[in-house]
């Protein structure tokens, strides 16, 4: 039994931060930011939650795919709509589908990949015959207002896919994924306040996301690097057979780092940096909506995920893009 993707949809607040808006909040510029991270805008929602973008996301894919049911909802965030209790079982309610089986995966920028792996294997046990799989975000709700790093980086929005069984490896079939993890490094990437942790420790945690940028560079291009490497493997492809790289969107250097230490052209690379930020666990199926509504994919193409998050995780996950019969529109709005 496969997996294979039948509908692709994408949700994006209405409001945007350019950087010369963040020049007015931050000691930071437009110059710095573009050179440093190749942003040049994000979006920050104002009325939607993360459920909300997550919904709008998900119904853009039901559409596509002419379905209105599913048997699950896997959503990937890191900005649920509360601790407690997950924001898939709302979105599951918000799109008709109140009986299924919903959960949230909490795996950070690396979120997409853990759910989509997670969702692909439901379906291919035989146990499920449809996931709707998820990655959506507000970021802008967790930011420190005096951390000009992670101000100047991160954005809001949502993307999703929807998987069905297929007795075939067509085209559109989830093919070999690689997922990892290392927890000694948790304080890379990390909110301190409003867990355990900081309740059984009684400290005064600060509740806004915190990242060690520098050190999170570099291990990001080293784990995604091989992650790469082994989902190629895996395959039985050769590098040199990838059609498009679609890695996690934290940084352009980054990105480029990743094309070059794999020796793929930067052409390769899907980027969407530069309009939308890094939307965390909806930076991967926000660029395949992109990539799809550009006409950058053809059907059998051979596709390759990367991401790397806190905790810290990575994954990569090798794909053939599918024969969609209609496009989803540009992400735009
Ligand atoms: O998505 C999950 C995974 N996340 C990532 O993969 C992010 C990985 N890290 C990065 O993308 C980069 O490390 C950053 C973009 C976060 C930072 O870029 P960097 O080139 O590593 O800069 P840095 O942290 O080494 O800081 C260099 C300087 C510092 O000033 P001093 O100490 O040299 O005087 C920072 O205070 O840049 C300063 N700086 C800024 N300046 C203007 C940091 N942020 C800003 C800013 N505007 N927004």
């Amino acid at each position: 039994m496969h997996a294979k993707i039948t509908g692709l949809g994408h949700a994006l607040p209405d409001h945007i931060v350019t950087n010369h808006d963040l020049a007015q909040v931050y000691d930071t510029s437009d110059e710095w930011i573009t050179q440093r991270t190749g942003i040049s805008q994000r979006r920050h929602s104002e009325t939607e939650t993360t459920g909300d973008l997550a919904t709008r996301a998900a119904r853009e894919a039901l559409r596509m795919s002419g379905r209105e049911s599913v048997s699950a909802v896997v959503l990937a965030t890191a900005t649920p709509d509360y601790r407690c209790p997950g924001t898939a079982p709302s979105v599951a309610a918000k799109l008709g589908l109140e009986d299924v089986p919903a959960f949230d995966v909490s795996a950070v920028c690396s979120g997409f990949v853990y759910a989509l792996s997670v969702g692909a294997s439901l379906v291919e046990t035989g146990r499920f015959e449809s996931v709707l799989v998820i990655g959506a975000e507000t970021f802008s709700t967790i930011l420190d207002p005096a951390d000009r790093t992670t101000g100047a980086i991160f954005g809001d929005g949502a993307g999703a896919l929807l998987l069905e069984r297929s007795l075939t490896r067509e085209p559109g079939t989830i093919g070999s994924a690689t997922l990892g993890s290392n927890g000694n490094q948790a304080d890379l990437i990390q909110i301190p306040g409003g867990g355990s942790a900081a309740a059984i420790a009684g400290a005064d945690a600060s509740p806004y996301f915190q990242m060690q940028g520098a050190a999170v560079f570099l291990d990001a291009v080293t784990r995604m690097e091989a992650a790469v490497r082994d989902v190629v493997d895996a395959e039985g492809w050769h590098l040199e057979d990838i059609d498009a790289l679609v890695p996690h969107q934290a940084n352009v250097r980054i990105i480029n780092a990743l094309a070059k230490q794999l020796d793929l052209p930067p052409e390769k690379a899907v980027v969407n940096i530069a309009d939308l930020g890094n939307t965390s666990a909806a930076s991967i199926p926000l660029a395949l909506a992109q990539g799809s509504a550009a006409g950058r994919f053809q059907a059998g193409d051979r596709l390759i995920l990367a991401a790397y998050g806190g905790g810290t995780t990575w994954g990569a996950i090798a794909l053939t893009w599918p024969n969609f019969t209609s496009t989803t529109t540009a992400p735009s709005n």
